[in-house]
Formats: C-alpha cells, sequence, structure tokens
C-alpha cells in the first residue's frame, strides 16, 4: 500500500482531524447542488454499466457508492487513509486502497473510466495537476474515459461572502488566492488551487488528453441557495438553480461562474505508436 504523499501533510490533517467529508455532499443545499449534478453528468457521460471505474480521490466513496448500486464496479484510491477505509466501511461492493493521484498503485489500462473529482483542487503546482491527468490516461483503457472536477477561482469568494465570514483577517488571504489561484490554509480550507476555465484545458491537453469538453455542474445561480438547510427545504429556488444549472452547463460565458467545472475527456482507441 502506498504512503500518502510527504508533501501533502496538510490535506491529510485536514480531512483526518478537522472537516467531515462523509455527508458534506448531503448536508447542506449546495452539496446536494453539487452532488445532483455531478452524477447527471456522470450519467450522461460514462458508459453503461457495467464498467470498470477507478474512483481516484473517491473520499469516503459517496460517489463510489452510487455508482456501485448502479452496477459498475468501483475501486477507490485516496490520499486520506480514513476515507479509503471508511469507503470500504459504508460500501462493501466497493474497493479501496491509499494511494497518490500522481503515482497511482495501478496497472495500465484498466479502467473504463477513471474519476478525478478532488485531487486536482487540492494540488497547487501544475505539474503536480498534469502528473495526476497523465496518471489517470495511462490507468484508462483506450477509448476509455477520463473526468477530472476543479474549483472555480471566484467560488471560495463568493461562498464566504454568502457565509458572511469575509472580514479584514480573512478577505487579504481571499484576495491574494483569487489573484494566483493558491489557497492560503488561513482560509479555514487547505492547501487548494482554484482554477481559471481555459487552465483545465491546458492540462488536459498537456497529459496528452485529447478534445476536453467542460461542464459547469452547479451553474450561475449557486450563490443565490441557503447556506444551511436540509433536503425536506429544497424547495423552488434549488429547483430554478438546477434548471438554471443544465441549461447553461456548456455556455461559455458563464462557465466559470459555477463553483466547480467536471472536464471529460475520451482517450483515443488507439494509443499513438
Ligand atoms: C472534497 S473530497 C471529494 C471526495 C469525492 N470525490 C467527492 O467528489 O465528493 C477530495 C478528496 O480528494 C482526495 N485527495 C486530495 N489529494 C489527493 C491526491 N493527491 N491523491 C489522491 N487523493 C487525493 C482527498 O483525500 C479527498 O478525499
Amino acid at each position: 500500500m502506498s504512503q500518502p504523499h510527504p508533501l501533502e501533510p496538510d490535506v491529510v490533517r485536514y480531512y483526518t482531524e478537522v472537516f467531515v467529508e462523509a455527508d458534506r455532499l448531503e448536508r447542506s443545499p449546495h452539496g446536494r447542488l453539487e452532488a445532483t449534478r455531478t452524477r447527471d453528468l456522470l450519467s450522461r457521460l460514462l458508459p453503461p454499466a457495467p464498467a470498470m471505474v477507478l474512483d481516484v480521490g473517491g473520499g469516503p466513496g459517496a460517489h463510489a457508492g452510487w455508482l456501485a448500486a448502479a452496477g459498475h464496479r468501483v475501486h477507490v484510491v485516496d490520499l486520506v487513509p480514513a476515507h479509503a477505509a471508511a469507503a470500504r466501511r459504508a460500501y462493501p461492493e466497493v474497493t479501496a486502497t491509499v494511494g497518490d493521484a500522481r503515482r497511482l498503485p495501478v496497472a495500465g489500462a484498466v479502467a473504463d473510466v477513471t474519476l478525478l473529482l478532488g485531487p486536482l483542487y487540492h494540488l497547487t503546482d501544475q505539474a503536480d495537476r498534469v502528473a495526476a491527468l497523465r496518471e489517470a490516461a495511462r490507468v484508462t483503457r483506450p477509448g476509455g474515459v477520463v473526468a477530472a472536477a476543479t474549483i472555480s477561482r471566484h467560488a471560495p469568494f463568493m461562498d464566504l461572502i454568502r457565509q458572511g465570514r469575509v472580514d479584514d483577517r480573512t478577505r487579504p488571504a481571499l484576495l491574494a488566492a483569487y489573484e494566483t489561484g493558491v489557497n492560503d490554509p488561513v482560509s479555514g480550507f487547505t492547501t487548494a488551487y482554484f482554477h481559471r476555465p481555459d487552465e483545465i484545458v491546458d492540462e488536459f491537453r498537456a497529459a496528452g488528453l485529447p478534445a476536453p469538453r467542460r461542464y459547469g455542474i452547479e451553474g450561475p445561480l449557486w450563490p443565490l441557495l441557503p447556506v444551511t438547510g436540509g433536503p425536506d427545504e429544497d424547495g423552488p429556488l434549488f429547483a430554478e438553480v438546477l434548471r438554471c444549472a443544465a441549461l447553461t452547463e456548456c455556455d461559455p460565458e458563464v462557465l466559470g461562474a459555477s463553483s466547480h467545472l467536471l472536464t471529460v475527456a475520451r482517450l483515443p482507441q488507439s494509443r499513438p505508436a
């Protein structure tokens, strides 16, 4: 079993000691919007079940469990040992190991689909993000699909403003992150990188992943959602935000307004010689 990368101790510490990831996608309207839209996109973009899905950065298995329930075979690789263990515990049909997206402990061309729904926004160095995408390409079979999530550059600002958490202490770090994309953990989040929409296209191409297509996940209206509230309170506003996200998902003029993008490429049927 490979060990967490020595350069990412803050990511491991954050998810082990600070933040509860297991129900993140259920406990807030924004989380439920992200989950609903991500799954809607994956349902349309993935091959029919049963496919072999490698869920890199799959965390405690929220999407992995959903994919397994849909009939796919799913293996999670995650940097955080507690996440891999939680995925195995919560979803016995899902297998999970500890590993780093940049050096996957997986043989080549084994997956029909490789997901990176997490690692790219925790790698601040572009060379590391491209390495993770190259690894995704290596472990995916010819004709298979690579799909990666990124956090948008402006999203932390929008999120903290709507939560009333921007003040003289947090504002300088937020402005710096807006300028450079690199998060200062003083914001309350951990080591992170926030993409501009064109950067992810460059990174896919640099990793040899052709013709990447980008989809806005939450759409431009997500900041209107209340910060807290249970699923029973997801009323007409939630439904309109969801509809708007679907309507505008490929509109280049509003792509960067989503808080996450999903970028997808299909590998050529045969590898270049
Ligand atoms: C916000 S969680 C997302 C979990 C899940 N994929 C989802 O979309 O809900 C980000 C996950 O990426 C994992 N991660 C971060 N950097 C990674 C890396 N270099 N290699 C593998 N996993 C990584 C974290 O441990 C965490 O489980």
